[in-house]
């Protein structure tokens, strides 16, 4: 093995820049050669690379984003562009690809792999929703945003006696959001995992915790549930309780990096650079048991999601209802 390629794809998340160093400087001292690609599968696909050198990545791991950039390609989910994206792999001739990203950036190496080019995962996402895992690159920093962003919120929402209804990130996943609850102390969080609880519920749980002396209440709510609004309006209406509602949208992907993500990112970066060296061929990278491991990359994608149950009931047993 002469040369390895490394790329971000699909959402960025904190901490993906400690994974890009620790690959590249891991590499180096091997006598590797390493190119970055920009923008993901988008930069492989037309050819955007950059080579890189062990100081190409110095200071880069106090800053939240990509060095490489990242993209959600579309071409890559079409035959064409999947070939293509082989194509320019040999042409390029890397032995290897290192994609750093979620379950959809996993899928198009996966399929590269079939093809034949040597693909390594490792998980970057905020959204925590790689089943095969119990860490991805990213979620520390996000959740602790949203809790810093949530307790400002907590302090006007006390303030003024209202009901604040915080909407966080996670389209199919409730991880931040109920971190988020937990952490901030949340009357009741709705995720989308479980949809049985309607507007009505929420309000029964507030007044219930009004009743029992609470004078503001604080609503945690994925994006996949959405309708922010829309609830912050019909708790207003039907209790006659000021209520606000906050997205907080793209700001839980930015930031500096936790330490938490870092110290992940650069171990798993370092991590995956050895397993390429000890001979292994399409492996995702994961915690397990809290010590790092590889999966094959298929299996990794077949992973059934499990529902943290528990840590969902907390919220509502450390409120004041519980
Ligand atoms: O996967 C990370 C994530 O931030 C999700 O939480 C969110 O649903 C999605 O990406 C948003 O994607 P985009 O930045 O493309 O709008």
């Amino acid at each position: 093995m002469k040369k390895i390629a490394i790329l971000t794809s699909g959402g960025d998340a904190p901490g993906m820049n400690s994974v890009i160093r620790a690959v590249v400087r891991s590499a180096v001292k091997e006598n590797l050669q390493v190119t970055g690609i920009r923008r993901g599968y988008e930069g492989l696909i037309s050819g955007d690379i950059e080579e890189m050198r062990a100081d190409s990545v110095s200071d880069i791991s106090d800053h939240g984003g990509t060095m490489l950039l990242s993209a959600r390609c579309e071409e890559m989910r079409t035959e064409q562009g999947l070939k293509r994206a082989y194509e320019m792999a040999k042409i390029f001739s890397f032995d290897a690809l290192v994609v750093v990203g979620g379950d959809g950036s996993f899928t198009g190496a996966k399929k590269l792999s079939e093809l034949g080019l040597n693909v390594i995962g490792i998980p970057g996402t905020i959204d925590l929703d790689m089943p095969y895992t119990e860490y991805t690159v990213g979620f520390d920093t996000a959740v602790n945003t949203g809790m810093e962003a949530i307790s400002k919120i907590r302090d006007t929402t006390f303030s003024h006696e209202r009901v604040s209804i915080v909407e966080v990130m996670g389209r199919n996943c409730g991880a931040i959001a109920m971190w988020c609850a937990v952490a901030s102390g949340a009357d009741e969080v709705l995720v989308p995992e479980v949809r049985d609880k309607k507007p009505e519920d929420v309000i029964k749980q507030i007044l219930t915790n009004r009743a029992k002396g609470k004078k503001h209440n604080l609503i945690v709510v994925a994006e996949g549930i959405g309708k922010s609004q829309e609830l912050a309006s019909k708790i207003e209406e039907i209790t006659g309780i000021s209520s606000r509602a906050t997205i907080l949208g793209h700001l839980q992907r930015g930031g500096a990096p936790s330490a938490v993500d870092r110290i992940h990112g650069s171990a798993m970066g370092n991590f995956a650079v050895e397993i390429l060296i000890a001979g292994e061929k399409n492996r995702a990278i994961m915690v397990k048991d809290g010590k790092y491991g590889h999966m094959d990359i298929e299996q990794a994608l077949e992973q059934t999601p499990v529902f943290d149950q528990s840590m969902y009931n907390r919220v509502r047993n450390l409120s004041l209802t519980g």
